[in-house]
């Protein structure tokens, strides 16, 4: 049998095709039917990889996860931006590929993103998921969150209900 080595690193410019092309495969996987199909592709066409390449000169932390010398998944994390919650650092996003799902890569990326919240000084983290991404809200309940707050995204008018979990 073959092992393929996982690792995860900060990403570079040049990983930006690939991620987004997770991305994009990620989120019409876990929003089509959930977010409206006009909103969902005009996010999907404005992430292309100079979006990406742009964010992560702009210094935001963009994390990947490899397996085999793929890019499977990535995640962004930073500073929290909800006021009402103490909690400092905060994962922004975090997407695998779907053929890479539920074999634990989610599950040492998030970790990796933690570690490096805290390796930051940030103390405590918030991660928002709408709540009709059941699989998203397992995943956060699993790995120990607690539900804390709700909020609203508004999508072509159609409202959806987010969720915060937060470890303290
Ligand atoms: C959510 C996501 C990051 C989880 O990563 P993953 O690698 O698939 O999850 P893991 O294999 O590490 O699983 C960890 C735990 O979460 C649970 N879990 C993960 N995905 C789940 C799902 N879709 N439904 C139910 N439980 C799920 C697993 O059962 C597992 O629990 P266990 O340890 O008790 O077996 C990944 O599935 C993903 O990218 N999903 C689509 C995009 C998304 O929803 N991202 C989050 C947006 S906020």
């Amino acid at each position: 049998m073959n092992t393929l080595a996982v690792g995860i690193r900060k990403a570079e410019p040049a990983d930006a095709q690939a991620i987004a092309d997770v991305h994009h495969e990620a989120w019409r996987g876990a929003y089509s039917g959930i977010i409206p199909h006009r909103a969902l592709n005009a996010m999907l066409r404005r992430r292309g990889p100079d979006w990406w390449a742009n964010a992560m000169r702009r210094s935001a932390t963009v994390l990947v996860v490899e397996i085999g010398g793929t890019v499977a998944g990535y995640a962004t994390l930073g500073r929290n931006r909800a006021r009402g919650l103490t909690q400092q650092g905060e994962i922004y996003e975090l997407y695998l590929r779907p053929e890479y799902q539920g074999i634990g890569l989610g599950s040492r990326l998030f970790a990796a993103a933690r570690e490096k919240l805290a390796a930051s000084g940030l103390k405590g983290m918030v991660v928002w998921a709408l709540e009709d991404n059941g699989g998203a809200l397992s995943f956060y309940e699993g790995a120990g969150g607690r539900d804390a707050a709700e909020g609203v995204e508004v999508f072509d008018q159609k409202a959806l209900k987010k969720v915060a979990f937060v470890w303290d």
